[in-house]
């Protein structure tokens, strides 16, 4: 399958080379590829230029503890200062941080001296509840400017924040508390999600509920819903901020100190804590903004679709443009809200000049079709960028011609949480764009394709993607578990990081990225285990077993699909009462509780038997056969063998 879409992709010949204007006034130019010769160098360049260090660095990288590296030996700064006090500093306290659009149509211009005050007395705020340097502090809240704000005063502080994502569950979010032993958990009463109010303050109660690292709650006012309130535990943020002393004086941390933990799906059921430090991490976050999405602070408005809760968020509304100072957009809510012009809308009245996104939304609005975005003046646009998938060379053509007015250059962006910011992409100035391949390392990024051998394969062939040097804004470990770290990342090829993606070399070097090629799935960009979604599954009383399996998704890019066998009692009460619906509805809520909903599986069939090895490893491999060219309509099927016979044939040599 894979096989298959690549070879459609390799025909893709058309290129799109930047118009003269848009490369003579490009941050990224082609001297970077050149300078990048000597990387060490080049980076340290980088570091100097695009951060203001209180104590300058001396050695630029220690790799002598390899896979583990440390960027920018001694070198003291703060990252909070860094993304805000410096342009304060600087005269452009007047200058908006943030264009903020609630989904109900409130808004709330922001700017860098405004954002400065509010991260001044957050920062006071969490010392007074007790939260010290080095301590961690769980954010979990929607797409509001206090999430910006509540993270730059964890970076100030030096307390490494934990963000877990606000359409998590409370039972995802306990476990994400609990490994990384937060103190302190920031939360909002809600946030408004597809016209309404979507609670969130419950699910906190409920994961702190019992035995519990954290001793205090600081939660956002924002719905307005009431919520329960624990005396002394619990505290308004809007009096808290208030009552606050207004200045903070920063302190200076070492380049390698902690700057947060970002759990992400890996092939095991427990998510791995990321864990990112400062100097190398913000260097290649301001950096990549810069020469990437080509943010010219001064002029542009800059608007990253993502959530906060994803590593995108950090990197690319976070860190990245505001080290430069960018003025940019966040909005709330989701983009059919009140209706499916909604981003088009926000980008005219706004005047959006960067913008970036996923495929997976750039499918849906295709899907919705072009009417919506052609009802709004989009030439405000002059670059357009995509993440989190590979994007179809389909989408790619629509997004350049329907969104970008057939003008504006698309990048698309590879990287992951644990890279920590852009590791591949056309440089937007320079780069003859390729629809639907993500072309070149960015100059300081040594990418290759190697072989099952860890051999680099030649021009024109596939195998797995790695990288063959430290990076800047590279993961330091998982968070207390350095063995799996090793484990995952570094012992597949000794001496090369190895991605878990697949990928190949087109014969002219271009990258074209396939996707995992581990137990790992991407649907609409998010990263989901298919070994969490197992434990989820077989956690219900009901279930005996479960097998998931990531099953390609026009519109998705892929899709959970759960292949489960019911124990003995239940198969027989739901065979009496003809309840297979509602099981099926059941087990999807069970897994969007234990999980949250972008968890739950599109389809669930019951079988009764899985396919196995001989030594009894489920063979994914050919549930994703069935998964994928099976209509299985309703998904009511109950215990049929139908199933199971179409996996037979598969198994059958002769079949
Ligand atoms: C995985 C990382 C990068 C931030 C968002 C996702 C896939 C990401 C691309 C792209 C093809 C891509 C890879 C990667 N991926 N960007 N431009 N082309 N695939 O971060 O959740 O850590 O997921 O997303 O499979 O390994 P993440």
């Amino acid at each position: 399958m894979a096989e298959e879409t690549l070879s459609n992709l390799l025909q893709e010949d058309r290129t799109f080379p930047p118009a003269d204007e848009f490369a003579a006034a490009a941050n990224g130019t082609q001297e970077l590829y050149d300078q990048a010769a000597d990387s060490d160098a080049f980076w340290a360049d980088q570091a100097r230029k695009y951060l203001t260090w209180d104590t300058d660095f001396g050695e630029v990288l220690d790799w002598s503890e390899a896979p583990v590296a440390k960027w920018f030996i001694g070198g003291r700064l703060n990252a909070a200062v860094n993304c805000v006090d410096r342009h304060v500093e600087a005269g452009n306290g007047d200058r908006v941080a943030l264009h903020f659009i609630g989904e109900p149509g409130d808004t709330r211009d922001i700017t860098y001296a405004e954002l400065h005050d509010q991260v001044q007395r957050a920062a006071n705020v969490l010392v007074e509840l007790g939260v010290q340097t080095g301590d961690r502090v769980a954010i979990y809240l929607p797409m509001i400017p206090e999430a910006v704000v509540a993270m730059l005063a964890c970076a100030r502080l030096g307390a490494p924040h934990s963000v877990v994502f606000g359409g998590f569950s409370a039972d995802a979010l306990r476990s994400r508390i609990a490994d990384g032993e937060a103190k302190v958990v920031v939360t909002a009463d809600g946030g408004y999600r597809r016209g309404k109010p979507s609670a969130l303050k419950p699910a906190v109660d409920d994961a702190i509920s019992g035995e519990t690292t954290i001793e205090h709650v600081l939660v956002i006012r924002r719905t307005g819903s009431e919520v329960d309130w624990t005396e002394g535990r619990d505290h308004w943020w809007h009096e808290a901020l208030e009552a606050a002393e207004p200045t903070h004086e920063a302190e200076s941390f070492d380049s390698e100190h902690p700057l947060f933990i970002l759990y992400t799906s890996g092939t095991t059921g427990k998510p791995k804590g990321i864990l990112h430090t400062t100097g190398g991490y913000l260097t290649q976050c301001a950096y990549t903004s810069h020469v990437v999405h080509d943010v010219h602070p001064e002029t542009d408005v800059y608007w990253c679709t993502a959530d906060i809760g994803w590593v995108t968020g950090h990197s690319y509304i976070v860190y990245g443009p505001m080290a430069l100072g960018a003025t940019q957009v966040m909005y709330e809510g989701t983009p059919d809200t009140p209706h499916k012009g909604r981003w088009w809308e926000i980008i005219a009245d706004k005047k959006v000049s960067v913008f970036y996104t996923a495929p997976t939304a750039i499918r849906a609005c295709m899907k919705w079709g072009e009417e919506f975005p052609n009802a709004h003046d989009l030439s405000s646009l002059r670059l357009l960028g995509s993440v989190g998938e590979p994007i179809n060379p389909e989408a790619w053509m629509w997004y350049r011609r329907v969104i970008g007015g057939d003008r504006t250059p698309i990048v698309d962006t590879w990287w992951q949480t644990e890279t920590g910011a852009i590791m591949a992409s056309p440089l937007p100035g320079v780069t003859a764009a390729r629809p639907g391949s993500t072309q070149l390392a960015i100059p300081g990024v040594e990418l290759d394709v190697v072989d099952e051998t860890g051999k680099s394969v030649p021009d024109g062939s596939g195998g797995y993607l790695v990288i063959r040097k430290p990076w800047p804004a590279m993961l330091r470990g998982i968070w207390g578990d350095l063995e799996r770290y090793k484990e995952t990342y570094w012992a597949r090829f000794p001496g090369l990081y190895f991605a878990g993606d697949g990928a190949k070399k087109d014969t002219d070097g271009n990258l074209w990225v396939l996707g995992r090629v581990d137990d790992v799935m991407n649907v609409s960009g998010h990263r989901l285990s298919t070994t969490e979604i197992e434990s989820a599954l077989v956690s219900h009383p009901k279930v005996a077993e479960a097998a998931v399996v990531g099953a390609t998704d026009a519109m998705t890019g892929q899709a959970v699909v759960a292949f489960v066998i019911l124990r003995s009692e239940a198969v027989s009460e739901a065979d009496e009462k003809g309840e297979g619906a509602e099981l099926v509805a059941e087990l999807r809520n069970h897994v969007a509780k234990e999980i949250g909903p972008i968890a739950k599986p599109r389809q669930i069939l019951v079988v009764a038997e899985l396919p196995k090895t001989r030594s009894g490893k489920i063979m994914r491999r050919l549930l994703r056969d069935v998964a994928e060219k099976r209509e299985v309509g309703d998904v009511t099927t109950l215990a049929d063998s139908s199933v199971m016979d179409l996996i037979k044939t598969g198994l059958d040599p002769a079949g």
